[in-house]
């Protein structure tokens, strides 16, 4: 029987460089698709999958990703007075509760290994989602409840995994794989961060999401420097290979890199198409723009 999942850390002390000047005094974090910050957007995917404590690695210049996740008392009372019930209702519904979030910072860019590492004791001993708000996945169910699933077969760590085109290999941590299972998950095999194109295992990269098992804070502990001379997560769990199993799973569903200013806009435009309130209108107003784009 898999040990059951509580908790979700979000690294977010990136400095989203690619988005300046955006990103001079906003995290890139609070970047918005549509009306909500992209980091909004994964924690909604970690609540929807049942993820009871949010644990958030920041940075300097990121406290308003903690004011964000904080009763607003001066905004409620005035939505209140002016009647504005339904934004209130969504505001309070969307909070996560008391008690059930946690900081901590990472106080120097070392990488994403890092990062995770800096969590450990607010994770301790028991097994973690991790979801990087930038790879935003459009899915139903969400990604991270798909993993779940998956979890609950196999037990130990799982990899959320799409294909890219070869050229794009480099970018990310890639792996390789055995044949699909009755989970649909496939055994993972080996992983490799940023590989050359030509020395990529496969095209099978590494979406953002991953089910970790805490023994991987023991390695990351120990871990050198790899890719870009940064302490990388996929290092440390290919160190973590040799003692527990690591499954991938191709899941439903659309990735939106917003870690690149394409992937951002792309995900606006879905994210306000697929709209119940604005997606006709929205329509409407883009075919206007391509159309007297084309012109
Ligand atoms: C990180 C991981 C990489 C993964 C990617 C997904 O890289 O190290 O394995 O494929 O996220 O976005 P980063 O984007 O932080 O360079």
């Amino acid at each position: 029987m898999s040990r059951r999942l509580r908790k979700a850390v979000f690294p977010v002390a990136g400095l989203g460089t690619r988005f300046l000047p955006a990103t001079k005094a906003v995290p890139k974090e609070m970047l918005t698709v549509v009306d909500r910050p992209v980091i909004q957007l994964a924690v909604e995917e970690a609540r929807e999958a049942g993820i009871e404590h949010f644990v958030f690695v920041t940075g300097r210049n990121k406290a308003v990703i903690e004011d964000h996740f904080d009763k607003q008392f001066e905004l409620e009372t005035t939505l209140k007075t002016r009647g504005k019930t339904k934004e209130l209702e969504m505001l309070i519904s969307e909070l996560p509760s008391a008690g059930q979030t946690s900081f901590t910072r990472q106080q120097e860019p070392l990488g994403l290994g890092h990062a995770v590492w800096c969590a450990r004791e607010l994770v301790r001993d028991e097994p973690f989602a991790l979801l990087l708000p930038d790879m935003l996945i459009h899915a139903k169910p969400g990604c991270l409840a798909q993993m779940i699933d998956a979890y609950n077969s196999h037990g130990g760590n799982i990899i959320a995994v799409e294909e890219v085109p070869h050229e794009d290999v480099h970018r990310y941590g890639v792996v390789d794989v055995g044949p699909v299972q009755a989970s649909g998950a496939q055994k993972i095999k080996g992983m490799v961060e940023k590989p050359k194109r030509e020395d990529a295992p496969s095209n099978l990269i590494i979406s953002g999401r991953y089910i970790l098992q805490p023994e991987i804070f023991a390695k990351l502990e120990i871990q050198k420097p790899g890719s870009g001379g940064e302490i990388q997560l996929t290092d440390a769990m290919l160190a973590l290979m040799t003692d527990q199993e690591f499954h991938a799973l191709k899941f439903k569903g659309k990735t939106y890199d917003c870690g690149d200013k394409i992937g951002f806009l792309a995900a606006n435009v879905a994210y306000g198409l697929a709209r119940a309130d604005l997606g006709p209108a929205f329509r409407k107003a883009l075919n206007e723009i391509l159309a007297a784009d084309k012109g």
